[in-house]
């Protein structure tokens, strides 16, 4: 009979697939057995009562970002794992910003020393590429594609960051020939820049006119050209971030064309909608984020889309800001022009719970379509499947362990980001994630970290699902 590290006993273990009673036994790190009444371990851990899940993997998180002059993110590799491990994720894919004219090497360098002794959990990273040069396309990206840096994104928007047409048809060449895998951020940046332009003649600068500037039309007509542009070129992109119906509608039809389109949609765009950043005294400044929550139609649609498969990814997009604070939300610039306000929002704590609770404790999805939206699919989409984001013999014993009758009230000071806000302030979930191991060890137990240790490690990737 083997002797286990650690078992989790009596556990309703859920996969993307299945649910079923089990115990769970881990050995080095690793899943190795899955049978009823495993006994002989180090360590027992009773989950009578508990689901037992794939640790969360939430592949869009901002960490640790230059965010413009004067203005600082909320959330280092630190404080932003310690947040994502309290809200049971035991992955997040964070991204490393090329400045124009850097080298993607001189770049990841940069962001590896950020990350490095500090992480809870396991992180990876994408590359966002703002400089497609000849030698970024021909040289590097191939080889960091070899070296496991297997995903890029690029904006269709933001001033300094969008790329035209043309380089990012060459970017998606570029991820054909090497199984790259390519997130697009579609808003037309144009009609955005035209529509600000005319906000700024009729003096409309308070923070809810972030909204008004970037439309659906700006999103949807961005999804639809960045669909075009991969079809031209026949490969397959993330449409990250989808917030209504158009843009959702948008993927569904390039599907239905044959393109192989994964979607992704957040928590922003089921609980938030444009009526939060028309508050008084800045306070919709805390909501600003791109593209920004619609309304209640809009919230039903990425529903739809969750439930009907539409979206494979839920993340978070966590890019936070504090608010009161002059390196924040509420610079001086950003107190006079919405446009000065940084874009993003706190969320990668708060994710998987509002997910289970509107999601799978309302019967809109199930606990299975929660695995593969929160966890699964992000693994298989950017390369770290079978390892990661399952529960099977051979895969690491990444899992977190959720009480579905737990209820909380949403507070700021529960999520031990950098930020001094959350958007979901006082909002009531039913069931949390208790307990998270990452690699066989428990990094966190009842709301707080444990072990002591940043045991987080960085995570090579092979090929995305789609690609390979
Ligand atoms: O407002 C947002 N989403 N900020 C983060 C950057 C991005 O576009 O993902
Ligand atoms: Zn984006
Ligand atoms: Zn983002």
């Amino acid at each position: 009979m083997m002797r286990f590290d650690t078992v989790i006993r009596h556990g309703t273990v859920v996969t993307a697939s299945d649910t079923f009673v089990s115990d769970v036994g881990i050995l080095n790190g690793k899943i190795v057995a899955l049978a009823a009444e495993l006994t002989d371990a180090d360590e027992v851990i009773d989950a009578t009562g508990l689901y037992v899940m794939p640790g969360g993997i939430d592949s869009h998180v901002h960490l640790d970002q230059p965010s413009g002059q004067g203005i600082v993110m909320a959330d280092d590799f630190d404080s932003g794992t310690r947040s994502a491990a309290l809200g049971g994720n035991s992955t997040v894919m964070t991204f490393c910003m090329q400045e124009k004219g850097q080298s993607l090497r001189e770049a990841l360098k940069i962001y590896h020393a950020k990350a490095e002794g500090k992480c809870h959990v396991d992180v990876s990273f994408h590359m966002v590429i703002t400089d497609p040069t000849a030698d970024v396309l021909g040289q590097e990206i191939p080889a960091l594609v070899a070296d496991g840096y297997t995903s890029i994104k690029v904006f269709m928007t933001y001033e300094g960051l969008r790329l035209r047409d043309d380089e990012i048809l060459a970017t998606l060449d570029t991820a054909r020939r090497t199984g790259a895998l390519v997130m697009v951020h579609c808003e037309n940046e144009d009609a955005i820049r035209y529509l600000i332009g005319r906000h700024e003649e009729e003096g409309q600068l308070a923070p809810k006119f972030h909204a008004t500037t970037r439309p659906i039309a700006a999103e949807r007509e961005a999804t639809h050209r960045a669909l075009s542009l991969a079809e031209i070129v026949d490969v397959p992109i993330v449409i990250v971030h989808v917030s209504n119906r158009e843009a959702m509608e948008e993927i569904r039809r390039a599907r239905q064309r044959g393109q192989k389109i994964a979607g992704e949609t957040c928590p922003q765009y089921l609980m938030l909608t444009a009526d939060d950043l028309d508050q008084d005294a800045m306070e919709g400044a805390k909501y600003v984020c791109s593209p920004p929550p619609r309304d209640k139609a809009s919230q039903d649609a990425c529903w739809e889309g969750l439930e009907q498969g539409v979206f494979d990814l839920f993340s978070s997009d966590h890019c936070p800001f504090r608010f009161d604070d002059p390196e924040g939300k509420l610079n001086e610039n950003g107190k006079r022009h919405f446009r000065w306000i940084p874009n993003g929002i706190p969320g990668v704590a708060t994710r998987l719970p509002i997910l289970f609770s509107e999601g799978v404790m309302t019967g809109r999805i199930s606990l299975n379509q929660f695995v593969a939206v929160t966890s699964t699919n992000h693994a298989k989409l950017y390369g770290l499947y079978p390892q990661k984001g399952t529960i099977a013999i051979g895969a690491d014993a990444d899992l977190a362990l959720w009480d579905p009758n737990r209820r909380v009230t949403i507070t700021n000071d529960l999520l031990q980001h950098g930020a001094d806000y959350t958007p979901y302030e006082g909002t009531q979930v039913r069931g949390w994630p208790v307990q998270l191991l990452l690699r066989g060890k428990t990094v966190m137990k009842d709301g707080s970290l444990v072990g002591g240790e940043e045991q987080g490690q960085y995570l090579a990737r092979g090929l995305s699902s789609l690609t390979a």
